[in-house]
């Protein structure tokens, strides 16, 4: 059983998670195998049920509450919090009981990314954000394998749908396709090796097959990570005619029919 980090959370991904998505995308890939910001639009905004984040919860700026609408009251008493653990039992509203994210307890990677607040995506506390850590993204494809047209975002007219021009109707997600594309999984380089890729492809297949969304699973590997598949019961069904990234893909698949995942 993978241990993971303290606060996790996976949940599908929505426009909200963009910028997160392009900066975690940037550190991880290497310029030519990036989908980049409009392409990662798109796949959110076509089918953001076919994503998976995996979220650190991290306090906010020097424990400041920064959600638009808190109370000035509620600031304060967040910022005294930070400096202390001690409840504030005289005020004896909700926010004196926000959750005991405490601050003492952070390891070292996850405090320095207090002073990274250019990506804040406050949920349920005030006093924290949610840092993406892994993902997975996915589109429905026409065909049973990815294809150049699968990763590229289709025509669309004024009126934002779809053009009818030539091989339009193949590009990008297909949903009445019954093949779900991952286009992408990473993790942070900060976490890799922690079994979290692991764990967040699982959980997204075993989410598929739950949903019975389609009937397989499709992604491009290079040579070195077929083995990483392979162990999660994908099978490799040998090259890929994709030229993105300068090519070199092999096609790995799996049933969603089986409704088991490997350990
Ligand atoms: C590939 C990636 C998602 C794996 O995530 P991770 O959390 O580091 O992987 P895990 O800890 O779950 O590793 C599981 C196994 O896969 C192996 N593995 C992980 N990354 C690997 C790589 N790049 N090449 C070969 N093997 C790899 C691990 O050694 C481990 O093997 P073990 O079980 O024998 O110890 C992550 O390294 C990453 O984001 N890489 C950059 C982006 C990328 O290449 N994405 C995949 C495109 S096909």
């Amino acid at each position: 059983m993978a241990r993971l980090p303290e606060h996790v959370l996976i949940r599908p991904l929505g426009f909200a998670d963009l910028d997160q998505v392009v900066k975690l995308e940037s550190h991880t890939f290497p310029s030519n195998e990036r989908a980049g910001r409009e392409r990662m639009r798109y796949r959110l905004h076509a089918a953001p049920e076919l994503s998976s984040g995996m979220f650190v919860r991290v306090p906010s700026k020097k424990g400041r509450c920064i959600k638009k609408d808190c109370s000035r009251a509620q600031r304060s008493r967040s910022s005294d919090s930070a400096s202390s653990t001690s409840s504030d039992s005289s005020s004896g509203s909700s926010s004196s009981q926000l959750p005991a994210l405490s601050f003492r307890r952070l390891n070292g990677s996850l405090a320095e990314d207090i002073e990274d607040d250019d990506e804040i995506n406050v949920t349920a506390c005030p006093r924290s954000r949610e840092k993406l850590i892994a993902f997975v993204i996915g589109t429905k494809c026409a065909g049973e394998y990815i294809s150049d047209d699968a990763l590229a975002i289709p025509e669309v007219d004024k009126q934002g749908h779809r053009k009818t021009t030539e091989g339009n109707d193949r590009r990008g997600h297909v949903e009445t396709g019954n093949t779900i594309a991952i286009e992408s999984i990473c993790v942070d380089p900060d976490y890799q090796g922690m079994k979290l890729g692991t764990t967040i492809l699982r959980d997204f297949v075993q989410r598929m097959s739950t949903q019975a969304v389609a009937e397989r699973i499709t992604l491009l590997a290079r040579q070195d990570m077929i083995p990483f598949y392979e162990n999660l019961g994908f099978y490799n069904a040998g090259s890929s005619t994709v030229k993105f990234g300068g090519g070199g893909w092999n096609n790995l698949w799996m049933s969603l029919e089986d409704g088991e995942v490997d350990d």
